[in-house]
C-alpha cells in the first residue's frame, strides 16, 4: 500500500465539497466501513479513506460529471448518460487521483466501483460498496437482511447489497447497469 494523504487534509478536501446533510453519510460509511475491515482482516486505513471520500464528486451537477467522464473515456455504456448517478464514482476516483489526493490503486478501485460494483471486485471494493447501503443513517426496507451478513461474511452481505440494489433500481423503474448484473451473477459463483 502506497502512503496516504493524512486524515485532516483529505476530511477537509471532502467536506468542502460535501452539503452538511451528505456528511453524515459519508462519516457513517466510515465507520461502517472501519467495523467491517476490522472484522474481515482488511487494512483499516484503506477502508477508511476509500469510505471518507467514495461521494467525492457526488454532489457535481451531472451536466459537469457527464462532462468529465466523456473527456476522459470513463463511460462503460449509454446507460450512464441516462443515468449521471452512476458516474460519480469514476469521476470521484479520477480527480482525486488527478489532485494528488489519493494515489493507492486500491482505493481509487474502491471508489470508483463503489456504485455500480464489477466483476472481479476486491475485498475493500466489497466493503466500501456493503458499508454504502447500510451505514446507520441508511433506513429501507430488508436492510436488516444486508446488515446480518455483513456481520458474518462479506460475499453474502455484497450479494444481499447488490439484490437490494436491483430490487430498488427496477422499482423505481430506473435503468438497471450492467456491471450491477454481472457482479451479482459473479457473487454467486464465489
Ligand atoms: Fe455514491
Ligand atoms: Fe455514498
Amino acid at each position: 500500500m502506497e502512503a496516504l494523504t493524512d486524515w485532516a487534509t483529505l476530511a477537509a478536501a471532502m467536506a468542502a465539497r460535501t452539503p452538511q446533510t451528505r456528511l453524515a453519510h459519508v462519516f457513517g460509511v466510515v465507520e461502517t466501513a472501519r467495523e467491517m475491515a476490522d472484522r474481515f482482516g482488511e487494512n483499516r486505513a484503506q477502508a477508511e479513506v476509500a469510505a471518507l471520500l467514495h461521494d467525492y464528486a457526488k454532489a457535481m451537477p451531472f451536466a459537469e460529471q457527464l462532462a468529465e467522464a466523456r473527456r476522459r473515456n470513463l463511460l462503460i455504456d449509454s446507460t450512464e448518460e441516462v443515468s449521471p448517478v452512476l458516474l460519480h464514482g469514476a469521476v470521484g476516483a479520477a480527480l482525486l487521483q488527478e489532485q494528488g489526493l489519493v494515489t493507492d490503486p486500491a482505493v481509487l478501485d474502491a471508489i470508483r466501483w463503489h456504485t455500480t460494483g464489477r466483476v472481479g471486485m476486491s475485498r475493500l471494493e466489497m466493503i466500501i460498496y456493503v458499508a454504502d447501503s447500510i451505514e446507520p443513517n441508511r433506513s429501507y426496507p430488508g436492510i436488516e437482511v444486508i446488515r446480518e451478513a455483513a456481520r458474518r461474511d462479506l460475499v453474502e452481505a455484497t450479494l444481499k447489497a447488490a439484490d437490494s440494489a436491483i430490487r430498488f433500481v427496477l422499482d423505481s423503474g430506473w435503468l438497471l447497469h450492467v456491471y450491477t448484473i454481472q457482479t451479482r451473477n459473479w457473487l454467486l459463483t464465489l
